[in-house]
């Protein structure tokens, strides 16, 4: 074992995490040499780093192949143009006469070269990434499914369609590879951390290994989206912790929990810009990132003492209130109940007038009000 590796390795983990050993992976012509297990709190995974596996491997696995990225939506202009400056050979598929056709065109993607209406990129690409938006996947799937001829893979970033391919009516031929890399983040943040030299993390899965090359495949995709580590998971549980999530901490429950905050204290007779720098600014603004370079034990110890008092005092009982929503939360999402309601609402015809709505009745909350104002005062916003 190189010793050097492993202490690079080491170096990059954090504080709860701690190398334990390598596992070695073969395929039929390419060896993906060792697979890192690796201690989360406890638990032992497997999981892919770019030092085991660099961006030169990724290269030499998908030198033949032409990498068809469908939609120029959120991710895919992200996972295109960070595939495009590692060096892969990647294609564009969007609709013709859009603003998203322009924005491919603004990007360099070149019409007839390396931009297609979707069908053309189909048929031109060996791996398909599919990234239209869920709703559109189910509308074109008829289409795409002509185009997967024996030995193409067909990728995801996303376990929806084919988890719930009984609403879906996604069910690929079995001559071809099927897989997902999930990064975890906004499309736009994948680009930018890729600019910034840092990588968002990014689950994979193997659902269908028909040429006996899936693994090489998608570990491969997953490091030249400009992924930071993968981790191994399934398409159920990555749709499930998915739907569960940005449902929950990371956008449904961080709204409710603000709203219900500054409400209070609203209610208590206090100003909206002590009530909005308490609830949202100080936590985005300060506490946040101390979280992410961390831990939330980091942060606590190294806040005043009568906030530490409060809140060690205080967070079981957030947990204990809220658990049994996200239970509930979990059992809709397994019931296949959140993704009907998605597919029901998403494609009707008159969706985006609607979602803008409801964005609207947000945005003009007073809360999200004295947000803008708060933000406009922020020393960088102003001339
Ligand atoms: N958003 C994220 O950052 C994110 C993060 C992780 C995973 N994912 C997954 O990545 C996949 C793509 O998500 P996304 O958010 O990037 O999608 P999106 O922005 O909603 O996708 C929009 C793309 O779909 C095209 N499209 C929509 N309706 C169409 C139709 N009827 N026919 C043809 N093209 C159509 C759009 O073209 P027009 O502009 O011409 O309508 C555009 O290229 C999804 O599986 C999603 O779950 C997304």
């Amino acid at each position: 074992m190189n010793q050097r590796w492993v202490n690079k390795v080491k170096g990059k983990l954090s504080a709860g995490s701690q190398f334990n050993n390598f596992q070695i992976f073969k395929s039929s012509n390419f060896q993906i040499k060792k697979m890192a297990k690796l201690n989360f709190g406890g638990v032992e995974e497997n999981v892919v780093t770019r030092e085991e596996f660099p961006l030169s491997k990724a290269q030499e696995v998908l030198k033949n192949e032409t990498v068809a990225v469908i939609g120029y939506g959120v991710q895919g202009p992200g996972q295109a143009l960070n595939q495009r400056d590692n060096g892969i050979n990647v294609i564009v598929g969007q609709r013709k006469n859009s603003k998203t056709w322009d924005k491919a065109v603004k990007d360099g993607f070149v019409p007839g070269e390396t931009l297609f209406e979707i069908e053309e990129a189909l048929q031109r690409g060996t791996i398909i990434c599919y990234l239209l938006s869920d709703a559109a996947q189910i509308e074109l799937w008829p289409t795409v499914k002509k185009h997967l001829t024996p030995g193409k893979a067909l990728y995801f970033s996303h376990g929806f369609g084919i988890t719930f391919n009984g609403q879906t009516g996604i069910i690929p031929p079995k001559d071809v590879d099927v897989f997902l890399v999930a990064p975890k983040g906004s499309g736009t943040s994948l680009r930018r951390m890729f600019l910034q030299g840092r990588g968002l993390n990014s689950s994979y899965a193997i659902f269908q290994d028909a040429t006996g090359k899936a693994k090489e495949r998608v570990v491969a995709l997953g490091i030249a989206v400009g992924s930071g580590y993968l981790f191994e998971t399934d398409f159920k549980k990555e749709v499930y912790s998915d739907l569960t999530g940005e449902r929950g901490t990371l956008m449904g429950a961080i709204q409710g929990i603000f709203a219900a905050q500054y409400q209070v204290l609203r209610d208590n007779g206090h100003t909206p810009s002590e009530a909005f720098n308490e609830t949202v600014e100080e936590l985005t603004q300060s506490l946040m990132p101390l979280v992410a370079e961390n831990g939330m034990d980091w942060m606590y110890a190294n806040c005043s003492t009568t906030a530490q008092r409060g809140a060690l005092d205080w967070w079981k009982k957030f947990r204990d209130a809220t658990a049994p929503v996200f239970k509930e939360l979990y059992e809709s999402v397994a019931s296949g109940k959140e993704s009907q309601r998605s597919i029901d609402s998403n494609s009707k015809p008159d969706y985006r007038e609607k979602l803008e709505v409801e964005l609207k009745e947000l945005r003009d909350s007073e809360l999200w009000q004295a947000g803008k104002t708060v933000r406009s005062l922020r020393p960088e916003n102003q001339k």
